[in-house]
């Protein structure tokens, strides 16, 4: 039982998974905040000078107000600052002055709207567009205090196996095995070391999960193992719908055992998204839970050790059902002669198809024997999914650990694998959201995670990609992504190799920091990536830092991340020593006071401020790390010590 969380009940609350502990269960209304019962919506007044932390994927800035945030996952891959929901559901955040602080979580698996002095200013309300809610209210002195006790809470975070923590190519668009095989021959013949190839949908037969293209992929086991020699591992995307198609295994079984979501009527959805027409597996039934899990081994057997899960808000392109809906409306429109009113409610019409929120409310779970509306536990299915696939992963592949990310989550998903923020796209913006969102993905216990780098949709740079390689070398994945038709951005497609090269290795040289940091941040319920208010609260210039993180106990980062920067302003809140990487052999150092500095940063030099008393360590022959033999940071002198 956990003394210092309150639990308030309202409505009649799903056992989403999020929690694992028992807390102390509060009458009425919690405390600080205003109900409006009939709207449905909580309000607080925020102090002046009241920061909100926290939220997990959401855009914009690490204080999260004066904007509005819906918890409601959704496959949009045009996210900007104006966007309100992205691909996951993180509901935990921090209220803090600096004075007095609070932790507050909604465990709530429909949309809830988070309004932080948006509507107006002072007031936040928080509305769960079904008032089914547990509202936890976490106390303690500090955010780091909080953070340790919701993520009690909440349990461990997933921990991947240690080459995950390696670097990783992916790119949608890979077909063949010889396209991947060119791939890992590119890298080793420029010296640039890789861990992982990630396989897109086109592996698969017509798209359909658990399945290899025998022609792409002949002797799919040979190549997993041959790849394997080279050091590779070969990471499968899965996806959420199961193709409709007569003699494919998993959906004959599926549809034999009732395992995919019905509709009103009792038949299966029938929804559009890669293969074609699918029927979306109900994961939030434990059954069904249990078959799709299972199904993994086709490819675990294979030798493979690390999947992503996509799709899983779920995605999707259009119903059946909708689709009719559209084509006679389409004829009505035809029918009429527009105005242009007109013509613009006919494009809302056809525009509107994929993901439209109606698709949502037209299926249903099986959830511990209760028949639940789709949209009112929308957010946890890319949690289930995922869930469905780490459960099974000891039954499966024993003794192995898997690496498994998602795109889609909900707290409690934490515990069963990372996530990527989705797609994202080639733009310096986008690099700054994803230096901001770590430490609230973080809050939320997903540790293991990180963007596309370079950016998945658009076309990438050279300078945005060296620039976000040299924020990414910090973050728990590492992976280099793209989307189909964009420009190629393996690193090897570069003319600055050896600048690519020399982070791409000092990223291995920092795999023993990285990974003892991430290591203890599970263990001891902590964050890898801070915010500098989280440590310096009595530095009031730290509260307004949105640009510069602390990454475990040792070092802070301040990233460039615009475009033709040769420096950057710091602000340091206490004397450090600054270590201009240019690769792990080559960096000067240079001690800094407390205070603003200008520093300089060549397009090819990562900047890394020890803090007082602390050590980074180094192994310079990161790369050929696999013996296990990390090394842990201690805290006597400054010095970088190279192993
Ligand atoms: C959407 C995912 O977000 C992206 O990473 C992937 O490349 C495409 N689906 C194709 O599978």
């Amino acid at each position: 039982m956990i003394e210092y969380i309150r639990k308030y009940e309202f409505g009649e609350p799903y056992e989403t998974g999020a929690v694992i502990e028992e807390t102390v269960k509060t009458e009425g209304i919690p405390e600080g905040f205003r109900y409006d019962e009939e709207a449905g919506t909580f309000f607080y007044d925020l102090h002046e000078k009241d920061m909100i932390f926290g939220l997990g994927e959401t855009v914009r800035g690490i204080n999260k107000r004066g904007w509005i945030y819906v918890s409601n996952n959704s496959d949009d891959p045009a996210h900007d600052e104006n966007k309100t929901s992205l691909y996951a559901s993180q509901n935990f955040m921090i209220v803090d002055d600096g004075e007095r602080c609070f932790g507050l979580f909604v465990d709530n698996p429909g949309t809830v709207t988070f309004d932080i002095g948006y509507s107006t200013p002072g007031v936040m309300s928080i509305h769960p567009e079904y008032n089914d809610t547990s509202f936890y209210l976490v106390d303690g002195q500090t955010p780091l205090e909080i953070v340790g006790r919701f993520r009690r809470l909440i349990g461990a975070s997933y921990i991947p196996p240690k080459w995950a923590f390696g670097y990783g190519q992916s790119r949608w668009g890979y077909k063949t095995a010889d396209d991947i095989r060119e791939v890992a021959r590119r890298y080793k013949e420029l010296d640039i070391p890789i861990d992982m190839i990630y396989m897109d949908i086109d592996y698969m037969q017509d798209f359909k999960d658990f399945t290899v293209n025998p022609e792409r992929f002949p002797d799919f086991e040979d190549f997993v193992k041959e790849m394997r020699e080279e050091g590779i591992h070969l990471v499968p995307i899965i996806d959420a719908g199961v193709k409709i198609e007569d003699g494919y295994d998993v959906y004959e079984e599926g549809k034999a055992n009732g395992y995919f979501c019905k509709k009103e009527n009792g038949e299966d959805l029938v929804a559009a998204v890669w293969p074609g027409k699918v029927h979306f597996p109900d994961f939030l039934n434990d059954d069904a839970r249990r078959w799709f899990g299972k199904k993994y081994k086709v490819l675990t057997d294979a030798g493979i050790e690390g999947f992503w899960n996509d799709m899983n808000e779920p995605a999707i392109f259009y119903t059946e059902d909708h689709l009719k809906e559209v084509f006679e409306q389409v004829r009505d429109f035809e029918k009429k002669e527009l105005d242009i009113w007109g013509f613009f409610d006919f494009k809302d019409v056809v525009g509107s198809i994929a993901n439209n929120p109606e698709d949502y409310r037209r299926f249903y779970h099986d959830f511990n024997g209760r028949k639940v509306r789709h949209d009112r536990v929308h957010n946890l299915y890319g949690f289930y999914m995922t869930r469905s696939a780490s459960e099974s992963f000891e039954k499966i592949a024993p003794g192995k650990e898997i690496l498994m990310f998602s795109r889609a989550s909900y707290t409690g998903m934490h515990r069963y694998g990372g996530v990527w923020t989705g797609d994202n796209t080639s733009r310096w913006s986008h690099l700054l959201m994803n230096i901001q969102m770590m430490p609230a993905l973080g809050m939320n216990g997903f540790l293991f995670s990180g963007a596309d780098i370079g950016g998945f949709g658009g076309n990438t740079t050279e300078d945005l990609m060296m620039r976000w390689i040299e924020f990414g070398i910090f973050t728990p994945l590492f992976r280099n992504h793209s989307a189909l038709g964009t420009r190629d951005q393996e690193l090897y497609r570069f003319d600055k190799t050896e600048d690519f090269r020399n982070l791409i290795k000092l990223r291995y040289a920092l795999i023993p920091y990285i990974y003892s940091e991430f290591i203890k941040a599970v263990e001891t319920y902590d964050m890898y990536m801070k915010p500098l208010w989280f440590e310096y609260r009595n530095d009031d210039r730290c509260r307004e830092v949105e640009d510069q993180l602390l990454v475990g106990d040792s070092i802070m980062i301040a990233p460039v991340y615009e475009q033709n920067k040769t420096g950057r302003y710091v602000y340091l809140p206490e004397k450090m020593k600054l270590v201009r990487f240019r690769s792990c052999e080559d960096c000067d150092t240079e001690i800094l006071d407390k205070g603003d500095h200008y520093v300089s940063a060549a397009l090819n030099e990562v900047l890394v401020f020890i803090r007082p008393g602390k050590e980074l360590s180094l192994d310079v022959n990161g790369g050929e790390r696999r013996d296990g033999s990390f090394v842990h940071t201690n805290d006597s002198g400054t010095a970088i010590t190279v192993i």
